[in-house]
């Protein structure tokens, strides 16, 4: 079977390269990265994927220039490997770059096909949909329609420990690939000076112990009735085995605002790493780490939603001070400020664009200021 791993745009290379530290061959591809597998290396990919948004199955897909063809083509996929009877199938959809571009007339086209299917398949004209849910996602991208099933229900950045949003928090599926990509390799400190709610803290943490993103959520593929029960459960066992808290040391933070960082705590702790991460109620001008290197890593306002730009520039150039002060630690930053490098008033060595949200940003690695 075919999966696709899905990503925001920005982070399909890196959801790719997850994929192959996990053992598959993986392709990037418009919206994610491909793999090959049965359904337990789906429930891997759910457990253990730290960037991506959704596991798909890949139904099927071809073109589809008219409804006519939709239809058809969605009729001729084997729905009834998947659905039962019973199954309660919603169809979500999105439609781009197509001639078909009404999202509400491919959705219901997808499902009266799917019904037809399953109605000269199961011999029956009425299908209650009162059993386990099969969620179903039809996408038209350039003229090409995409069938897919979703294995993972709610989005995999909903790990379980955020259910108190700051202000502006960072997408963990997001602050998990900027750890990915930052230059640190887990042997010299990190800290976020700027660490709202822990975000970026909680998954380089997760990171380090091992510990699998999606260790203490379910996934929708756990009630479909072909996949076994047992084979998920020994998965999630190899995974909760696996998560070692005790490898966990110098990650910290801090914020200026004492309700950010009692949020922070409250998720630090419902991660399961309470004792792991320090966090305290600190102004980043007063920042003084008493390490020789480390890496800050940091997510500042943006003057978008938070503050305005003027006090923006002033915080990023006094953020460069802070750095300046730190001889032997690198910096890496992301920010939607087009000024950000002049105020910081240092050379990047490497940056890479992402959208937080909506928000277009560049992330910025500035290397040890010695
Ligand atoms: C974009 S938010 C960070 C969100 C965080 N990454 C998260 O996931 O929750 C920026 C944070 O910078 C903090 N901040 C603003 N000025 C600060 C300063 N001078 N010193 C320390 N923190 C500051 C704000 O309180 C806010 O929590």
């Amino acid at each position: 079977m075919q999966f696709l791993a899905t990503a925001a745009f920005g982070l399909e290379g890196v959801v790719a390269g997850e994929l192959r530290r996990l053992g598959y061959t993986a392709t990037a591809v418009n919206g994610g990265a491909c793999f090959e597998g049965g359904f337990e290396d789906a429930m891997r990919a759910n457990l253990y994927l730290r960037t991506a948004d959704r596991v798909q199955l890949i139904v099927g897909s071809f073109e589809a220039t008219s409804f006519e063809a939709l239809f058809e083509g969605v009729a001729a996929l084997p729905w009834e490997q998947y659905l039962t009877r019973e199954s309660r199938f919603p169809v979500s959809g999105n439609c781009a770059r197509s001639q078909l571009m009404s999202v509400s007339d491919c959705q219901s086209i997808t499902k009266k096909a799917i019904v037809k299917r399953l109605q000269e398949h199961h011999r029956v004209t009425w299908f209650p949909e009162t059993g386990e849910t099969v969620p179903i996602s039809v996408t038209l991208h350039a003229n090409q329609a995409r069938l897919t099933i979703d294995t993972s229900g709610t989005a995999l950045n909903r790990r379980g420990y955020r259910t108190w949003n700051g202000e502006a928090p960072l997408r963990e599926t997001l602050a998990a690939a900027l750890v990915d990509l930052s230059p640190w390799r887990q042997n010299t400190p990190l800290y976020d000076p700027f660490c709202g709610t822990g975000t970026l803290l909680i998954e380089a943490a997760f990171k380090m112990s091992h510990r699998a993103p999606g260790l203490t959520r379910n996934f929708a593929m756990e009630q479909f009735p072909y996949v076994k029960k047992t084979v998920l459960d020994r998965i999630r066992e190899e995974a909760r085995s696996a998560f070692d808290p005790s490898l966990i040391h110098d990650i910290a933070g801090s914020d200026i605002d004492p309700e950010a960082i009692r949020l922070a705590k409250r998720h630090i702790d419902q991660a399961g790493l309470n004792g792991r991460i320090q966090v305290s109620v600190q102004d980043m001008h007063t920042c003084t780490r008493p390490e020789d290197s480390g890496l800050f890593l940091c997510n500042p306002p943006y003057g978008e939603r938070l503050s305005d730009r003027k006090a923006c520039e002033s915080l990023y150039h006094d953020l460069g001070v802070m750095f300046r002060r730190h001889p032997g630690w690198s910096l890496c930053a992301i920010s939607s400020h087009p000024q950000f490098e002049r105020c910081f008033g240092r050379r990047v060595a490497k940056k890479r664009r992402f959208y937080n949200g909506r928000i277009e940003c560049e992330f910025m690695t500035f290397t040890k200021a010695k």
